[in-house]
C-alpha cells in the first residue's frame, strides 16, 4: 500500500517513508533538480547506532553508549509492534532519529502514542525531516489503534516547543510533578 501526501510517500512495508519534499531544502544544489536528496524513515539497525549515539551526543552534551545499546535492544528490535526506533537515512548518512511507544492506560489515559527521543543532525535541520519522522511514527501509533500522540519536553525548550506547536500540537490535559530525593 502507498498512502500519498503532498511530495511525501508512506510504503506500508514494515515502516518506511520515503519524502521528496525534503529534497527541495536539503538538496546540495540550491534549486532543487534532478540529484535532490532523498531521504528515508526506517526502523533503526545496530549499524545505525554509532551515529545516532553521535548525532545525541551533539544534541545533549553527553554521550551515553550503555543507554542507547539499551534502547535499542528494547526497541530497535520491535519486539512489542508497540514500540518504535525510527532513523531517518540520506543513504548511508543517519540524519535524525525518533524514539515512541503506545502506553497503556498509565497516568489513568487511556492508551496513546508517546514520543520521548527526537533529534536531528544541525546540518540537516530546516529541511522537514522532524516533520518526516513524526508523521511516520504517528501513522505507526495509528496503525497500532491509538487516536492520540503525546509528549514531554522541557518548558525552557524553545526550539523543540516549536517545532512540535508547528506540528499541531497543544497543551495535554496532563503536569508533570517531581520533589528532590
Ligand atoms: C527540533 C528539531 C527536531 C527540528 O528538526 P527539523 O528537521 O529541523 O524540523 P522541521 O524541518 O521538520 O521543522 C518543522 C517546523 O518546526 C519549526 N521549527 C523547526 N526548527 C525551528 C527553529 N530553529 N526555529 C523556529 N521554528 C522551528 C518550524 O515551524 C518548521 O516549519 P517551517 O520549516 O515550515 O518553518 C531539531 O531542531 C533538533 O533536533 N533540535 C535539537 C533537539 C534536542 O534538543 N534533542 C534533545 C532532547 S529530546
Amino acid at each position: 500500500m502507498v498512502i500519498s501526501y503532498p511530495n511525501t510517500y508512506f510504503v506500508d512495508n514494515g515502516f518506511r517513508m520515503i519524502a521528496t519534499k525534503s529534497a527541495s531544502k536539503l538538496a546540495t544544489n540550491p534549486g532543487g533538480g534532478s540529484d535532490a536528496t532523498i531521504i528515508s524513515v526506517r526502523s533503526a539497525t545496530l549499524q545505525d547506532l554509532g551515529q545516532v549515539i553521535a548525532i545525541d551526543t551533539d544534541a545533549t552534551g553527553i554521550e551515553k553508549v550503555d543507554y542507547w545499546y539499551e534502547l535499542f535492544h528494547r526497541y530497535g528490535s520491535r519486539t512489542l509492534k508497540q514500540r518504535f526506533f525510527l532513523v531517518a537515512a540520506d543513504g548511508s548518512e543517519i540524519v535524525g532519529f525518533i524514539i515512541g511507544e503506545v502506553r497503556d492506560w498509565e497516568f489513568g489515559s487511556p492508551p496513546c502514542g508517546w514520543v520521548f527521543g527526537l533529534s536531528v543532525k544541525p546540518s540537516a535541520r530546516l529541511g522537514g525531516v522532524a516533520t518526516l519522522m513524526l508523521e511516520t511514527i504517528c501513522a505507526g501509533f495509528a496503525r497500532s489503534g491509538v487516536k492520540k500522540v503525546r509528549t514531554l519536553l522541557s518548558r525552557d525548550n524553545g526550539l523543540v516547543m516549536s517545532f512540535f506547536r508547528s506540528q499541531g500540537m497543544v497543551a495535554a490535559p496532563v503536569i508533570a510533578l517531581e520533589r528532590d530525593l
